[in-house]
């Protein structure tokens, strides 16, 4: 098959440690044709969509290191209609312009797009976890959104627990989220004001959320491929923050999933299947969902490296994409064969 990652540069690849690489090496060890964009490499060119792409060569024998990968791939521009791949791969990092989505919608009905694309609209920001209706906060924290500083700072007063976090609606690595203490509120105006207030004029929404307790002992990162957990770490927070992802010095360890955890991964599968969100990275601190990453998530290279897998994590991202673009042909093939028995009839 040939399939298209629309993702983050090349340069700014981690070699050792990026999801992509691994899941666009696993692509290249299967022969299939791989080539790759940023968003804002697509163009409409005579009314067809079409990508500037990077083009990998194929490669006869395809390194076993994800670095030796990285440093040997030979790659090649070219400009090409998106409508010709077989599969989209989203993997560019938040926030979604919502523009360069139009640019898919026109080959949305021709190529298999993971996430879909209306999935990633619903679910690009963190008010997705509200979708799940959990009135009673069983399986996300009690969160507020707001913009009004007002309203927030009544929260915080009337809140009968002594920490919150603040952190703002689009953010992700960790950026932007801080701990809220009663015992220190001198100086929540300015922080409100700071998170709200763009400096063009706009302003911002922010997320008000209770604080799980043991969140300092880490979070879990649960990947999940069509509804299904398919592998988990634990995120422990270095020592000098309260946030665990890797890219604000969290570290990695073994997780093996809770009771209830399982039972979340259940509640959430099917919803997630149905808007299309096939391959997502969730955020679970004490049982409770707190994110749910749709746009590019990692984690695929530590849980091999934790675990040493045999069948590793992306084996199972692109066999589920094999399957996916099989269904699609073998479709194609049955319509022809039926429409061309009624027209012979
Ligand atoms: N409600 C919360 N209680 C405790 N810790 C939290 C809470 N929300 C976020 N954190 C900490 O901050 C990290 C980042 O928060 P998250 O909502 O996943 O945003 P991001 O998109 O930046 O990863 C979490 O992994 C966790 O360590
Ligand atoms: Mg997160």
């Amino acid at each position: 098959m040939n399939i298209c990652f629309i993702m983050y540069p090349w340069e700014n690849i981690d070699p050792d440690n990026d999801t992509t690489l691994a899941l666009i090496k696993e692509c290249v060890k299967r022969n299939h044709g791989v080539a790759m964009c940023i968003p804002a490499d697509l163009t409409i060119r005579n009314s067809v969509t079409t990508a500037n792409c990077s083009v990998i060569n194929r490669m006869e024998k395809t390194p076993s290191s994800l670095k030796s990968f990285y440093n040997k791939v030979k790659i090649r521009e070219e400009m090409l209609p998106l409508a010709g791949f077989d599969v989209i791969f989203f993997r560019a990092n938040p926030p979604l312009d919502p523009i360069m989505l139009n640019f898919l919608d026109s080959v949305k009905d021709d190529v298999f797009i993971m996430n879909s694309l209306e999935g990633m609209r619903e679910a690009n920001n963190k008010l997705y976890t509200a979708a799940f209706g959990d009135a009673h906060s069983n399986i996300i924290p009690a969160t507020h959104v707001s913009k009004s500083k007002r309203y927030l700072i009544k929260q915080i007063k009337e809140s009968t627990a002594d920490k919150m976090i603040l952190k703002p609606l689009n953010g992700f690595g960790g950026s932007g989220v801080i701990l809220i203490e009663k015992s220190a509120m001198s100086n929540i105006n300015s922080l409100l004001d700071f998170y709200i207030t763009n400096s063009d004029g706009s302003s911002s929404y922010v997320i008000l959320q209770d604080y799980i307790e043991g969140a300092d002992q880490g979070d879990v990162r649960i990947l999940i491929l069509n509804g299904e957990p398919v592998g988990a770490m634990k995120r422990v927070p270095g020592s000098d923050d309260h946030r665990s992802n890797v890219s604000a010095g969290g570290s990695v360890q073994k997780h093996s999933l809770t009771k209830e955890e399982k039972a979340l991964c259940k509640q959430i599968g099917p919803k997630l299947v149905n808007d299309g969100l096939y391959f997502v990275g969730i955020d679970v601190i004490g049982g409770k969902l707190v994110e749910v990453n749709v746009m590019s998530p990692g984690g695929i290279t530590y849980i091999n490296k934790v675990y040493k897998l045999k069948t590793k994590i992306e084996e199972k991202v692109i066999d589920f994409l094999e399957m996916k673009v099989l269904d699609k042909l073998q479709a194609f093939d049955r319509r022809t064969r039926l429409r061309k028995a009624v027209q012979d009839a």
